[in-house]
């Protein structure tokens, strides 16, 4: 079965096609970065603007690169939720309507459900994919998400942040500092040539009561943003080395408030795999350090399976279509997924 996937929550407006929920035959990501540039940030106007003016090229492209034609689709799968409410709707309504005119069944599906699909995909063949359960690490500009998952739409939440996402600290904090655009490959390039011990940034202290797998990056943020002062005084602005210092400090905290609420969750749940998805997921210093623990097995999907992409969603439509489940043409768009606090979603 051969899955028309669209994604438009953010600043990517993707599609791709995949066959049986595993085989990727294409996969398009037309990126706005250079339109969002200027501001340092996601202009939600903007952004919905570009995606009308591109979702039929960019799933054209998906599906001439596919060696398809229309009537080469089997069905459709889209990200209704969560994200900016006019980037999704532009998505939706065009997978509504590539769907109807052809008669083909839709899904309108769950953009974090599809970040942790996305280590599922394979180009032509690859190595088995654990069987369930095991521990979610859902990191991206939104969400900070730590899970057990039972399956592919079964998640339990273990812990989740209490205030910034991982991916919306490192755009922070490089904005204040003027890393560059987009933060978080910023900051994850500069910090290769810095020392992670030349700052010391403190770690957030949730552990008490319910609190065992929650993180918090706004102590974090605070203290980074407080050492700009005395960046600025240095003049520090021109000296690449002490750039490079506070990236690479900053990095590493950041990570370790992931990993240490991550390994307390794997070791109370016995559980030993780990499947990680997200922007953040491209994290070198957290792919490596994951890499390092030997008795866990850490899944990450390729670097380009990490940022959104229509892959993912073709992928996790697939496994609800294959079901018998669809969406009706009245599914909403929706901006947050409510109640996802302890279950998702
Ligand atoms: O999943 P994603 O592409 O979009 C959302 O669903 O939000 O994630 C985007 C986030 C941004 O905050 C971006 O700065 C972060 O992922 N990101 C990274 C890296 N690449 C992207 N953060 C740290 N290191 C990276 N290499
Ligand atoms: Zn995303």
């Amino acid at each position: 079965m051969k899955v028309l996937g669209i994604e438009s929550s953010c600043d990517e407006c993707a599609a791709a096609v995949v066959e049986d929920g595993r085989f990727i035959l294409s996969n398009v990501v037309a990126t706005q970065i250079p339109f969002h540039k200027a501001w340092n940030g996601v202009v939600p106007e903007i952004a919905s603007r570009k995606h009308t003016e591109w979702i039929m090229g960019v799933a054209d492209k998906a599906l001439k690169k596919a060696g398809l034609g229309p009537e080469g689709i089997d069905g459709v799968a889209v990200t209704s939720r969560p994200g900016l409410l006019g980037s999704l709707l532009v998505g939706l309504t065009f997978a509504k309507a590539f769907a109807f005119s052809r008669g083909l069944p839709y899904i309108a599906c769950d953009h974090m459900l599809g970040h942790l699909y996305a280590p599922r995909l394979v180009y032509a063949s690859g190595t088995e994919f654990p069987p369930y359960p095991f521990i979610g690490l859902l990191v991206s500009g939104g969400h900070s998400i730590i899970c057990r998952v039972e399956d592919f739409d079964r998640v339990t939440v273990l812990g989740t942040t209490i205030d910034d996402a991982a991916g919306e600290a490192f755009d922070k904090v490089a904005k204040f500092y003027g890393f560059g655009y987009p933060g978080g490959v910023c900051i994850d390039r500069l910090a290769q040539k810095g020392d992670s011990g030349a700052f010391r940034f403190p770690l957030p202290n949730l552990h008490k009561g319910s609190h065992d797998y929650d993180l918090s990056y706004s102590g974090l943020k605070t203290a980074v943003i407080n050492q700009l002062e005395q960046f600025r005084i240095k003049k520090a602005s021109d000296d690449e080395s002490e750039k490079a210092n506070i990236a690479a400090s900053f990095q590493k905290t950041a990570v370790d408030i992931l990993l240490r609420s991550l390994f307390r969750a794997a070791e109370d749940t016995g559980l030993s795999v780990i499947v990680a998805g997200g922007g953040v997921a491209a994290n070198s210093c957290l792919r490596s350090s994951l890499a390092a623990r030997k008795d866990l097995r850490c899944i990450f999907p390729p670097l380009e399976l990490c940022g959104d992409n229509g892959a993912m969603i073709a992928g996790l439509g697939y496994q609800y279509l294959v079901r018998g489940e669809s969406s009706g043409l009245d599914a909403p768009a929706s901006a947050r997924v409510s109640g996802f606090k302890r279950k998702y979603p």
